[in-house]
């Protein structure tokens, strides 16, 4: 009876193990899951502090900081943003700009690939103007651009003329796969795909279709890449982009732009974050992750934040396990931002992959935490106010029968026995990271 208990349950588990593989959404993450974003992609992206200023000579620059100070702790990607294209291929996709990149974009990815690290670059969905007018021919097909394009739709949400992709044609899918195929070619691990609706942008446009493909378009290329997509994804669509993609932007951008003076700001944009989050927790997870845009942290005060500013956008990123991926100016570095980008306890949080929530936002004195599934709890107090004030995380609360001991993983500090409850005085947007095991 004994031994045949045993057989039954190891049975059962391994047809639920089974039946999770062959259900038609385990297909759908398992191909890129298995190999992409299993923990949150961690390293940098061009758009924060180069914009359009982007080169071979500025990206391989950024690429060989990040080797130099930053691979060891896990960040890996160099991601080339927006304005790295300039018109269109013979087959109708968007290709570089000459004066940008005078030898194209093998060689940088080659160049980041030397250095141990994998290189993104960025596209937006749909059929850019110029291969409507031109009727490019369809790679490897006998269609045309006339033959897909529905020109009375937007191919994303810009504003930039594109035309839709009608996918009822023959040819539709061969054009997305021309274009994977091409940036696998050159050797990209990482696309951003921007101005996907429903969502954010300038115009509204209905991209749950593209995504699809570019999945499947994806694993078709052979090489695994990863999906993410921008910006300020629909909530309504949360499933679509968790079952097709491996990380959606959940809100705008991060840059201030002409809303304040920085580069960001911790009121107008960092804070925001702290509202947004929670309901898009259950969608994280390995393969798939909740995505709060750059980090703007490196450069010390010329990014517009406070020292406890970015300690305070470090601890929701990782708590969050968001990407980290930086998007100061890496050859710029000041010395205390390094340490906190390079803490390898708050590392371990964002890497390990549970999402926290608020135990109340009913004040700016808020307590997040996440059970790490190990008899461990990640807790982050945040003082969100603008004055000095205590902020209290009391075990109770957040399901934790005390006492526990706890760590401060910020300064590296046991903090031993706390009974029922642990306080901390925060100074304005300051907080503090903790772990903590019941004993
Ligand atoms: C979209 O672009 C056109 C010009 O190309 C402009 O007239 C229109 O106002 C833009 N729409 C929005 C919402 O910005
Ligand atoms: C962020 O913006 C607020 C509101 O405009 C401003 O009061 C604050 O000084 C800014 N923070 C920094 C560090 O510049």
């Amino acid at each position: 009876m004994e031994q045949y208990s045993i057989l039954f349950r190891t049975l059962g588990g391994f047809m639920v193990a089974l039946a999770i593989l062959l259900s038609g959404s385990g297909l759908a993450h398992a191909a890129p899951g298995l190999s992409v974003a299993q923990r949150p992609p961690m390293g940098w992206s061009s758009w924060s502090s180069l914009r359009g200023s982007i080169s071979a000579t500025s990206i391989k620059a950024q690429a060989l900081a990040l080797h130099d100070n930053f691979q060891k702790y896990g960040y890996q990607y160099v991601n080339v943003d927006a304005e790295w294209n300039s018109g269109i291929d013979k087959y109708g996709r968007v290709t570089w700009d000459p004066k940008k990149f005078p030898d194209g974009i093998a060689p940088v990815a080659q160049y980041v690939h030397s250095l141990g690290l994998k290189f993104g670059i960025y596209l937006v969905p749909g059929i850019p103007a110029a291969a409507v007018a031109a009727n490019s021919p369809i790679k490897g097909t006998s269609y045309h651009i006339s033959d897909i394009a529905d020109t009375s739709l937007p191919g994303n949400t810009a504003n930039d003329s594109s035309a839709a992709i009608d996918y009822t044609k023959p040819g539709a899918a061969a054009y997305v796969q021309s274009q994977a195929d091409i940036l696998a070619s050159w050797g990209v691990d990482y696309i951003k795909m921007d101005f996907v609706g429903p969502g954010g942008g300038v115009i509204a446009a209905d991209n749950r279709v593209d995504i699809e493909h570019w999945h499947q378009a994806i694993l078709g290329t052979g090489r695994p890449m990863h999906l993410e997509l921008s910006n300020s994804l629909s909530f309504a669509d949360a499933s679509t982009w968790e079952r097709y993609s491996n990380g959606w932007r959940i809100t705008g951008d991060i840059e201030c732009y002409s809303h304040c003076t920085g580069l960001t700001n911790f009121t107008v944009r960092v804070a925001l974050r702290f509202a947004d989050v929670p309901k898009w927790v259950p969608f994280a997870g390995p393969g798939h992750w909740n995505d709060l845009d750059s980090i703007e942290v490196g450069n010390g005060a010329a990014n517009g934040l406070t020292p406890d500013e970015r300690q305070t956008m470090l601890t929701l990123w990782s708590i969050e396990s968001a990407p980290l991926l930086l998007g100061t100016d890496l050859t710029k570095l000041d010395p205390f931002d390094l340490t906190l980008l390079t803490n390898p306890e708050v590392i371990a949080v964002d890497q390990a992959g549970h999402p926290a929530l608020p135990v109340s936002q009913a004040t700016q004195q808020q307590v997040w935490f996440a059970d790490n599934h190990d008899g461990s709890y990640t807790v982050a107090l945040f003082n969100l106010a603008n004055t000095p004030a205590t902020v209290t995380a009391t075990w109770s609360q957040l399901g934790i029968t005390g006492p526990v001991t706890a760590r401060n993983l910020w300064t590296h500090t046991n903090l031993g026995l706390q009974p029922a409850s642990y306080s901390a005085s925060l100074a304005p947007h300051a907080s503090q990271l903790l772990r903590v095991v019941p004993s």
